[in-house]
């Protein structure tokens, strides 16, 4: 009897992927580069359903039906190729490879050129939620050809986080889509943790809140529009205490954020397509910037501010227009994540489903929000919806706390806590409503320095002026 599908790689993704099929009642055939996880595996959990385990590559390719449906879990970069170039020889025309890590999109859209050259199929998906979401049912988004997401589609369906009864799973496009959206989301789990945790911040220190009794706001938050996984481990983390020092957990942790890369990779990739993706890439910085630990001491202390960030404001009206921040700058962390994905579905052709990907993340992965549904109905009522932020619920949400948003940023500014990702995402809002930017008078250097040219509003065409002469304009 063969296997239904593989999976190579089983630290704990690729594990608890291999258990969540078998759960599900489908055959599952299992390897490893050490033997011993395999082993691991069939003893622990070999009672959840059908496991062929092999030794080899070549005995797993070969314990599969046909065509074969393979998901590698490996690391990212050079382990994900090497695991390609080893099974590559061992499959038909046909088979179906699944890379379902961390892949850099670019990666995948080379990968899955090489294998379509071959006659293989290749599917860069994206799996979100941790251990526990591969467990018990993930976020997936899967990229490649349309015959073989036909193929995968009633295992992936069945394994994925449902919501309303509708699977967390959407084949997003061809080759590198993918793993784009996964990307994509990673930036947007950097952007709404930066919010969130500069709502902590100046909460405790403007309110003098003790994190417990930030736990309970943000557990208060969690039950309106802000619901969402994040605020709800928030409200876990902040409520727990360090044993051995006897205080809030929080505060025995070095604030020293670390990040594995598809935060800065989607940073990256928007430049590339000029979009802005300013919540993100201030996300980024933002934890660059706590690890830049020589930089930091050596301004402790020594650069003035304000002597304490204590504010003379009322408590419950500064917690409400905080929230009111956090909600507003997290829309515009979302808009600018759909404008990246609709310039890069654009860019590389990939007709991606904006409102099925909000689909997607409603349940199963580290975003998964109460809010998402919003994203679908806005792009339900307009598939071609410019900006999120022009949606009329998206606007009307930021209408009635762009008051309390302006106060909050104003507040972090005059008492000295850093707020990068709230008044980032402010001046791009701002920036985005402009009737007119002062992108005229940079233009206007542009030409005087090195005759760049510029556009009139009164006439078409492309202009320079003779700065140094007589000022007349020519056309260029
Ligand atoms: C997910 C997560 C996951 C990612 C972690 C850590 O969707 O389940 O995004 O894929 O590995 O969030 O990322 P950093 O180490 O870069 O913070």
């Amino acid at each position: 009897e063969k296997a239904q599908i593989g999976v190579t790689g089983l630290a704990v993704m690729g594990r608890n992927l291999a258990r969540n099929l078998a759960r599900n009642g489908f055959s599952v055939a299992l390897h490893n580069r050490s033997q011993a996880r395999t082993d691991a595996l069939v003893a622990e959990f070999g009672s959840e359903g059908t496991f062929v385990p092999s030794t080899d590559l070549a005995g797993f390719v070969e314990s599969l039906e046909q065509p074969r449906k393979v998901i590698i879990m490996v690391k990212a970069g050079a382990p994900t190729d090497a695991v390609i170039d080893e099974l590559v020889p061992l499959l038909d025309k046909g088979d179906i490879v699944v890379d379902a890590g961390n892949a850099h999109f670019a990666d995948t859209r080379r990968r899955e050129a090489a294998l379509r050259d071959q006659g293989l199929h290749f599917v860069g998906s994206g799996v979100s939620g941790g251990e526990e979401g591969a467990l018990n049912g993930p976020s997936i988004m899967p990229g490649g050809s349309p015959e073989s997401y036909a193929a995968l589609e009633p295992m992936l369906t069945k394994i994925s986080a449902h919501v309303n009864g509708e699977p967390c799973c959407v084949h997003v496009g061809p080759d590198g889509a993918g793993h784009f959206v996964k990307m994509l989301h990673n930036g947007i789990e950097y952007a709404d943790m930066q919010l969130i945790a500069e709502a902590y911040d100046l909460l405790r220190h403007v309110l003098d809140l003790s994190p417990a009794e930030l736990a309970d706001v943000f557990r208060d938050w969690n039950t309106g529009d802000l619901e969402s996984f994040l605020i709800e481990i928030t409200a876990e983390v902040l409520s727990q205490t360090d044993p051995t020092a006897g205080g809030p957990f929080v505060d025995i942790v070095l604030d020293q954020a670390e990040q594995k890369g598809t935060g800065r990779w989607t940073v990256q990739s928007a430049l590339d397509l000029g979009i802005p993706v300013s919540g993100m890439a201030e996300a980024v910085f933002a934890r660059s910037l706590s690890g830049d630990v020589v930089r930091r001491e050596a301004a402790a202390g020594v650069l003035p501010g304000p002597a304490s960030p204590k504010a003379d404001v009322d408590r419950d009206a500064f917690i409400e227009d905080v929230r009111h921040a956090l909600y507003s700058s997290k829309l515009v962390a979302y808009a600018q994540g759909f404008d990246a994905i609709r310039a890069a579905s654009e860019e590389y052709g990939w007709n991606i489903d904006l409102g099925a990907m909000a689909t997607i993340w409603r349940g199963g992965c580290i975003i998964r929000a109460r809010f998402l549904d919003r994203i679908k109905e806005a792009y339900d009522r307009n598939a071609d919806l410019p900006s999120l932020l022009v949606d009329d619920y998206f606007r009307d949400a930021v209408a009635s706390g762009q008051e309390a948003w302006r106060r909050v940023v104003a507040t972090a500014a005059t008492v000295g806590v850093p707020a990068p990702g709230f008044s980032a995402a402010l001046s791009y809002y701002d920036g985005l409503r402009a009737e007119r930017l002062p992108a005229a008078l940079i233009q206007g250097l542009r030409d005087l320095f090195g005759a760049h040219t510029y556009r009139r509003v009164d006439r078409d065409g492309s202009y320079h002026l003779e700065w140094s002469g007589d000022r007349s304009e020519s056309t260029q």
